[in-house]
């Protein structure tokens, strides 16, 4: 197993946002998470890519269990081994597009080429603007390509196309399955949206703190086939 999570409970102040969640995540699967607003989807991704510790439960990466590592431990595992597309993008303004994505590179490890990556994602004629320069739905291809290009084995994305037109949208996931299929990155696909969630080897649902639905896409469609209502 990849990733396993065991009774993840999280709360704020005196709310319990996740009241106890398991999950087993395989390698080279595309896993969308569905959930009204709320619901506490992000802080789910959060505990299970060691962005925040939850206040109960384990989550283990492999045989390594991330919510017992020591902080530089768990830096140096999320350097090397996971990608993260924010809601929110999380670009560095100072730097430009094209340093923004290279800081998504770990050294000595092979990544993808970038000139390729950002042909694909059509932000070749961006690399040397500020994200300061761009668009919502530019910024958020770049934060994708910083995101992939060191080729994590775990790619953790929260709303990633929420930014994007039906064109970009098709594009993106695409390029993730592709992705999957080359590189084995198994992929946790935060969205609301439901065509996204047809292309999903599987879909849960996140409903009260819970795990609502879990659900395996027997065929999931191509992305090219997805229909913007
Ligand atoms: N750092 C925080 N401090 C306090 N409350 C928080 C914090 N982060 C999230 N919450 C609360 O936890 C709940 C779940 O938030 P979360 O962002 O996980 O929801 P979500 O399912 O991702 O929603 P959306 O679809 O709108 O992004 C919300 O009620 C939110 O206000
Ligand atoms: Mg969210």
């Amino acid at each position: 197993m990849l990733l396993r999570a065991e009774n993840v409970k999280k709360q704020f102040g005196k709310e319990e946002i996740l009241k106890g969640i398991s999950l087993e995540v395989r390698e080279k699967t595309f896993t969308v998470i569905l959930g009204p607003s709320g619901s506490g989807k992000s802080t789910f991704l959060n505990t299970l890519s060691g962005l925040m510790p939850p206040n109960e439960g384990k989550v283990w990466f492999r045989e390594k269990e991330i919510t017992g590592m020591r902080e530089k431990e768990l830096a140096e595992w999320k350097r090397k081994s996971i990608g993260y597309v924010f809601q929110n993008y999380m670009l560095l303004n100072r730097l430009t597009v094209r340093e923004n994505i290279e800081v998504g590179l770990y050294p000595g490890q092979e990544s993808l080429d970038l000139q390729e990556l950002v042909q694909t994602l059509e932000i070749d004629g961006l690399l040397d603007k500020f994200p300061g320069q761009l668009s919502g739905g530019q910024k958020q291809r770049v934060a994708i390509a910083r995101a992939v290009i060191k080729r994590p084995e775990i790619l953790f994305c929260d709303e990633a196309t929420g930014a994007l037109d039906e064109a970009n949208s098709k594009k993106v996931v695409e390029l993730l399955c592709e992705l999957k299929q080359k590189f084995g990155i198994a992929i946790l696909f935060v969205t609301h949206n439901l065509q996204i969630a047809q292309t999903a080897d599987r879909v849960i649902t996140i409903k009260d703190g819970l795990l609502h639905k879990d659900r395996i896409n027997e065929n999931p469609i191509p992305a090219s086939e997805m229909v913007w209502e």
